[in-house]
């Protein structure tokens, strides 16, 4: 079964097609087969009636035997009470004089013939031509008609794909576009110049775009408003736990501390949540500036060098670019701060992270290399889930990916994780952001607030 509608189409128009053209074909090689032969025994009829005009007298008396051409029509003459024939074009040929009036079919000499047979009150004039004479004219001409058709067919067959495809470009278009519809870009389908067939399907979809964009907004609200309800009763726990910590016996300090962690673990986990409510909010109206991707890349090693140089690591920023993003700052900061933290997170102690920005097209991308253990290759494609960890071993909430693809989402930009592909373990975590171009001679960098 043909699953395209492209293919099922052309398919379909094209035997359309073909078969007219075939029965088409057929009708008019038998149409010209009855015309020429009708022609050709019009020709006979009339040199038989030219015969009886007066032309037979005119016909040599005696032609030398086997000169005519054999596809010329051969004329026999009779006259009453003659045995032989008063002129004949052809002496060799013995046509039956009582051949029935009008035409006939007769052998003679082992060739077929077609034979008019005429008699009048002072002569019978029969006048013939080979059959295999009268069949060769007739499919040649009968033939020429068939070209136009072999021609023709497969230039329609050509047409017809091309038509179709035409036609369908818009659907691939539109399919392209519901292909890229996900969390991040839940725009409607354009609707101007669609076909009007296509309108209802587009507005069904734009419809269920509507309902997905409310809904998911309902449930980032939800999340906000529950993670910002959940802090305040925590901050109260702490504080509760930081004043009880002086009357803990010792026998239970161990247990107390447990209890403490926990209640931390929690709030970073409300946190997360309340900064990634805050990356899918839609833009709402935040100052956007010119950040300087370098500064945010040097401030990002600068924070985690105190955890990286007590646990013996070697981080650095190499291949600094001259790049700006019009963003807010906060959101690009938290992105590339985001990464590097997963770095030095999970690389073991003494090992290596490196920085470097590089520019690709429109966007600058800012990779942080580190030497850790890297990723099973199976569980790569779901990293950027949200609350999705690779290693349980190592403490964290899984929702920080989440948000460097938020953010990066936000701004028009990408974010890829893969392991490192020169041998070593490790990860190469990228992110890209649309590069702001500085205009020749612009005045110094405008906040736009
Ligand atoms: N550089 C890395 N090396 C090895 N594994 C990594 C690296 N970066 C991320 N991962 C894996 O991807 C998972 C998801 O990372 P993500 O940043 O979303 O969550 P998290 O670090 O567990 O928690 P959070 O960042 O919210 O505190 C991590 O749990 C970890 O297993
Ligand atoms: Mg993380």
């Amino acid at each position: 079964m043909i699953k395209s509608l492209k293919n099922q189409l052309v398919l379909a128009l094209g035997l359309l097609v073909s078969v007219i053209g075939v029965v088409q074909g057929v009708s008019s090689y038998q149409l010209t087969q009855t015309g020429m032969n009708a022609l050709l025994d019009m020709r006979l009829e009339q040199v038989a009636a030219r015969l009886r005009d007066g032309l037979a007298e005119s016909l040599p008396k005696n032609p030398s035997r086997g000169t005519q051409d054999e596809r010329d029509v051969v004329a026999v003459v009779w006259k009453p009470g003659q045995d032989l024939p008063f002129r004949t074009t052809d002496p060799s040929l013995h046509f039956p004089r009582d051949a029935h009036p009008g035409f006939s079919g007769v052998d003679v000499n082992d060739e077929h013939w077609r034979i008019f047979t005429r008699q009048e009150p002072t002569m019978t004039i029969q006048v013939a031509q080979r059959s295999s004479i009268r069949r060769e004219l007739t499919q040649e001409a009968a033939t020429q008609t068939l070209w136009p058709i072999a021609v023709l067919l497969p230039l329609v067959w050509i047409a017809v794909a091309l038509v179709v495809r035409r036609s369908l470009r818009q659907l691939n278009q539109l399919g392209a576009e519901v292909r890229d519809i996900d969390m991040g870009n839940l725009q409607p389908l354009p609707t101007v110049g669609v076909p009007t067939e296509i309108a209802p399907f587009i507005h069904s979809i734009n419809t269920m775009i509507e309902r997905l964009a409310t809904s998911i907004e309902k449930e980032r609200k939800f999340i906000a408003d529950a993670a910002h309800e959940l802090r305040t009763p925590l901050t109260a726990l702490q504080l509760q736990a930081d004043n009880l910590a002086p009357h803990i016996y010792p026998g239970n300090q161990e247990r107390f501390q447990e209890l403490r962690k926990g209640i931390a673990r929690s709030g970073k986990l409300i946190a997360q949540l309340l900064r990634l409510a805050r990356a899918d909010a839609p833009a709402n109206g935040a100052p956007l500036a010119r950040v300087d991707l370098s500064e945010v890349v040097t401030s990002a090693v600068a924070d985690v060098l105190p955890i990286a140089l007590a646990r013996g690591m070697d981080i650095g920023a190499e291949e600094m670019v001259n790049a700006h993003v019009r963003a807010v700052e906060t959101d690009i900061g938290m992105a590339v701060k985001n990464l590097v933290s997963n770095a030095v997170r999970y690389t073991p102690d003494g090992g290596t992270i490196d920085l470097h920005m590089r520019r690709d097209g429109e966007l600058v991308w800012i990779d942080v290399i580190d030497n850790g253990p890297g990723i099973d290759e199976a569980l790569l494609p779901r990293v950027f889930d949200r609350f999705f960890r690779a290693n349980p071993d190592v403490e964290g909430s899984g929702l920080g990916l989440s948000i460097v693809k938020a953010i990066a989402a936000r701004y028009g930009g990408d974010v890829t994780l893969k392991n490192r592909g020169d041998g070593r373990s490790g990860i190469v975590a990228s992110i890209g952001f649309p590069v702001e171009e500085v205009r020749e001679n612009a005045a110094a960098p405008a906040m736009n607030l």
